[in-house]
């Protein structure tokens, strides 16, 4: 039946790139409040598509923007997927950066000469989940059903941390236990290298502002007498790491797990080439903390990067001013073992300790979420690796990233399941950045890839 269901996908190329054109012309930009009734639309889109799968489907008010959620009939000796995505995607700008526009997606080769889909989300997440959605409507055409229990959850809050996924995933438990959860959110090693991912970084987000005079002041007249906020920021962030690039927040690195010279030897022996990843990024050499290559440095060791920084007068030409507020939003990633709650209090308190008494510190938070690891020799992974080669026709490497996606942690720790990471993007797709796209080689083969996880996951043993 799988092979029907393939060439059924194959036949269904141009159909499949025309509604992820449409799928990407949704401004569904979740940090923004304008786009909030864009956000509503995409689910809604989503959910008009599932349903007309014969999925049943509910849209999901949060607070925030709406989670959608689809199952088929469910079968009691057939094993559970739980499917997860995001339809929310980042901000576009700078927008004079892009090509084309971000939102008008279209079809050109890219550096490489390979034919690819430009749009802001191409590959980070509407492609991957829109190929889950070709591959369950060829399963439910040529079989005429899915042969696993399916239960879709795709929320449009990723991108700003997932905050109302949590309770509802805490609230929906019993609803949405599974014997594996999948998700297409992470790329491919490279080209021809299609991964399975069992580690991701977590995250703590902070704003920071620092305040001092009541207004702004003649830099002539107060300054030397006063405290500049710009000034005081600028050290403070610098005291943030040492001369060997590590974090000298007080506690930083106690609870990080140290590599494991195997798990050292498997990524030296990865296809890396370190002068090239480099060069693509316009960088003619690395940087960071010493003593690690830099896979080491992206998928196992916590950063601290300073991700928007404000203060003074930003407009054309120059204006002599002390401003009396300075801010700056940054984030760490941690890894593994890592308390992000714990990360964010010693990052908080090194602030504090070096604000001038004249001085005022405030916070804000955007979101916190833990390393994660998942296991890499359980049955569902050796069946995802099964998968992917008749996917994608290649074998599958076995690596950690370094992204997060908050929703990892709380299925393992609300449901107790584990997650198959499954992407289909590549390393130079340039996700959160101007011209974004998704290779349409790896689009196909990513629809593929679905419609055989499916059929293989349904060899999956229950669990208990
Ligand atoms: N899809 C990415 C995460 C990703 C990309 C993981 C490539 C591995 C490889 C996801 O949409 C993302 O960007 N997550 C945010 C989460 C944050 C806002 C909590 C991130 O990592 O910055
Ligand atoms: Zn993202």
């Amino acid at each position: 039946m799988l092979d029907q269901v393939l060439q059924h996908i194959d036949r269904q190329r141009e159909t499949a790139v025309e509604g992820l054109k449409q799928l990407l012309a949704i401004e569904s930009i979740s940090a923004q409040p304008d786009h909030t009734d864009d956000c509503r639309r995409c689910a809604g889109f989503l959910g008009k598509n599932l349903e007309q799968l014969g999925l049943s489907v509910q849209i999901h008010e949060t607070g925030g923007h709406p989670i959608i959620t689809a199952r088929n009939q469910h079968q009691k000796d057939r094993p559970t997927v739980l499917l997860y995505g995001h339809y929310d995607v980042q901000p576009a700008q700078p927008l004079e950066q892009w090509t084309t526009p971000p939102f008008q997606p279209v079809i050109r080769n890219d550096a490489n000469g390979f034919p690819s889909i430009f749009a802001r989300g191409a590959s980070d997440d509407k492609g991957p989940i829109w190929a889950h959605v070709q591959a369950i409507a060829a399963w439910q055409k040529q079989a005429g059903q899915l042969p696993v229990n399916l239960i879709v959850l795709f929320e449009g809050e990723e991108e700003i941390g997932s905050k109302n996924l949590e309770n509802f995933i805490h609230s929906h438990r019993q609803w949405l236990q599974a014997d594996v959860a999948l998700i297409s959110d992470t790329a491919q090693f490279a080209r021809n290298l299609p991964a399975i991912v069992y580690g991701l970084r977590g995250l703590v987000y902070l704003e920071v502002f620092l305040t001092g005079a009541s207004h702004d002041l003649h830099s002539g007249l107060f300054g030397g007498a006063v405290p500049n906020p710009a000034n005081v920021l600028c050290q403070m962030l610098a005291s943030l790491h040492d001369e060997n690039g590590r974090v000298t927040v007080a506690g930083f690195y106690d609870d990080v797990v140290e590599l494991s010279a195997q798990e050292r030897a498997l990524w030296g022996r990865l296809p890396v080439d370190e002068a090239r990843f480099f060069q693509e990024i316009g960088l003619a050499a690395g940087y960071g903390e010493a003593g690690f290559t830099s896979v080491e440095q992206r998928w196992a060791r916590p950063t601290l990067d300073i991700n928007g920084l404000t203060a003074g007068y930003q407009g054309a030409g120059a204006k002599t001013v002390i401003a009396s507020v300075a801010s700056a939003k940054f984030s760490c990633r941690l890894v593994p073992n890592q308390d992000p709650e714990k990360i964010e209090r010693s990052v908080k308190q090194h602030l504090m300790n070096l604000c001038p008494p004249m001085m005022k510190i405030e916070f804000a938070s955007h979101g916190a979420s833990p390393g994660i690891l998942v296991p890499h020799d359980s049955q569902a992974v050796k069946l995802a690796s099964q998968a992917i080669e008749i996917g994608f026709g290649h074998q599958a490497v076995l690596m950690r990233e370094g992204g997060s996606i908050p929703v990892v942690g709380l299925i393992q720790q609300e449901l107790g399941i584990d997650t198959l990471l499954v992407g289909f993007g590549l390393p130079d797709d340039r996700i959160h950045s101007p011209n974004e796209k998704l290779d349409l080689g790896s689009f196909y083969n990513g629809i593929r890839t679905a419609a055989a996880l499916y059929e293989r996951l349904s060899h999956l043993n229950k669990r208990k």
